[in-house]
């Protein structure tokens, strides 16, 4: 899977991918993030890539032609599956999100700063616009590396058995059961019996009924009548 990212500061992308299991990825070639910077698509002076919104008011819009410029000029090379733009009132990113994103071949990623971005683009360009939560950040970056690691983690061969991404909270609807390693006791707490007995069958039941208690204590709005 290719992912290009739209930024027009790209520093801030530069460590997000270059560690752990995205860093991995990559060097599996399973998955090529390309960080590219929007000021080397304008022709205005300065490298300017915002101006003052039509209609006044406080903050600065992001301008259609350097957008476009850059998408034309990317889409000479790339058939692009969804044109992503990372807004805080984009539909809410969630776990099926990302499993039907890590599908696709080609994602193109458009980090907004300042006021947002010119109307247009969204409307004749954009397939797609998400929000990572209800909050507001500077710009999109800290979202499009949400997405790539969310997204990447779930390419097939990414992950290897022990961190298989099938047991993950939400993967089932349901959050994660608890988990522990060693030492069996430490400073007299110990770990649960059932755990150490080496019946699976008793294992996953136990897995599955505090997975469901986790869910109904912290996260009850995930919980439906046939789950229970
Ligand atoms: N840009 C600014 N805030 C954002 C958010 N909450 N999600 C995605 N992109 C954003």
């Amino acid at each position: 899977m290719k992912i290009d990212i739209l930024s027009v500061v790209p520093g801030l992308l530069d460590s997000p991918f270059a560690h752990s299991i995205m860093k991995k990825a990559r060097e599996k070639g399973l998955l090529e993030v390309n960080v590219i910077n929007l000021r080397d698509y304008t022709t205005y002076a300065r490298a300017q890539v915002d101006d003052y919104a039509f209609g006044g008011g406080a903050g600065m819009v992001m301008m259609i032609e350097p957008l476009v410029n850059a998408i034309e000029s990317l889409q000479k090379n790339t058939h692009y599956d969804e044109v992503i733009f990372l807004t805080p009132d984009g539909e809410t990113f969630n776990q099926s999100m990302a499993n039907q994103l890590s599908l696709k071949n080609n994602l193109l990623m458009i980090c907004g700063h300042y006021k947002g971005i010119d109307q247009r683009f969204r409307d004749h360009f954009v397939t797609r616009e998400i929000s990572i939560g209800d909050y507001v950040l500077s710009g999109g970056e800290l979202g499009a590396a949400v997405l790539v690691d969310a997204i990447g983690r779930l390419i097939p061969g990414v992950l290897n058995d022990e961190t298989s991404a099938l047991t993950d909270s939400f993967q089932d609807g349901l959050l994660a059961p608890p988990v522990y390693t060693r030492p069996e006791a430490f400073r007299g707490w110990t770990v649960p019996e059932v755990l150490l007995s080496g019946n699976h069958k008793l294992i996953e039941n136990w897995r599955h009924e505090q997975s469901l208690k986790r869910t109904a204590e912290k996260r009850p709005d995930l919980l439906n009548d046939d789950m229970l």
